[in-house]
């Protein structure tokens, strides 16, 4: 199975740019199952239930969100009714919504987790055990596993690619923003990338307004943070999948700027 994964989309100029390009990377790549981050597709901050009907839509399949999962404070009402979207799986057990999915499409089945690190984000379950569980629980169902780590620390991420190889077909990361270099098939068979980057503005700070970013590191002084507006990049990875043993046989990443996409 080929399965396309887009990086954290911020804002309207990321889900615009996702607009205009999904349809190409469809012919390129040929996915069965397409996943998005979706945690800052709200202005940068949650996502709402149009913004997630709209990737459906589009032709996504799955949406894994992360820390800002809740910052639009309208999912709470609707996101038990939304099995395709996945919020990590390691907040309280008491919190709304789901942190694993097995998403349906194109006669693939694809179990989706997402799961929050600990170092530099608020304190949380331990997202190692919960991923022992949830991969349990996902083999039940399918061979073909993503996991989403939202977190921050490469060591983290890198840590948990070692702890999942063998059990996911995929471990990749999100939130930095900033797309690694270091794809690779781990040992047993686990593709792995530290993190998938995203979509957006890459004239601002992580798709942010580069001049509220700078004051506030001059300043200290709370800043509201806005979308740029500045020309988009995407980042995003295609990977394939051996449907009969989960394994990952191939795994690219997607790097395109609107420039290159224009002259295409
Ligand atoms: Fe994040």
């Amino acid at each position: 199975m080929n399965v396309l994964f887009i990086g954290d989309i911020v804002g309207n100029v990321g889900r615009s740019a996702l607009k205009q390009v999904l349809p190409a990377l469809r012919d390129k790549y040929n996915p069965h199952i397409i996943i998005v981050n979706g945690e800052n597709a709200a202005a940068g901050r949650g996502i709402t239930r149009t913004i997630a009907r709209e990737f459906f839509e589009w032709g996504v399949h799955g949406i894994t969100m992360g820390n800002h999962t809740w910052d639009n404070k309208e999912i709470f009402e609707w996101i038990d009714d939304e099995p395709r979207i996945v919020r990590p799986a390691n907040f309280s057990s008491e919190a709304p919504g789901q942190g694993m999915s097995i998403i349906q499409a194109n006669g693939k089945k694809l179990a989706i987790i997402n799961l929050q690190g600990r170092v530099f984000l608020p304190p949380i379950d331990c997202p190692f055990r919960m991923a022992d569980d949830l991969i349990d629980e996902a083999e039940q169902h399918t061979k073909a596993i993503l996991v989403d780590f939202h977190a921050e620390a490469t060591s983290e991420k890198i840590a948990m690619g070692w702890y999942l190889d063998g059990r996911a077909s995929i471990v990749l990361g999100t939130h930095t923003h900033v797309q690694t270099n270091d794809d690779t098939i781990l040992p047993g068979g686990t593709a792995y990338l530290t993190d998938v980057g995203m979509v957006g503005s890459r004239e601002g700070v992580l798709g942010m307004e580069r001049n509220a970013v700078i004051h506030k590191f001059l300043t200290g002084m709370p800043v509201r943070f806005v979308v740029d507006e500045g020309k988009w990049h995407l980042h995003g990875l295609s990977l394939q999948i051996d449907d009969a043993t989960g394994k990952a046989t191939k795994l690219t990443k997607i790097r395109l700027t609107e420039d290159d996409w224009l002259l295409m």
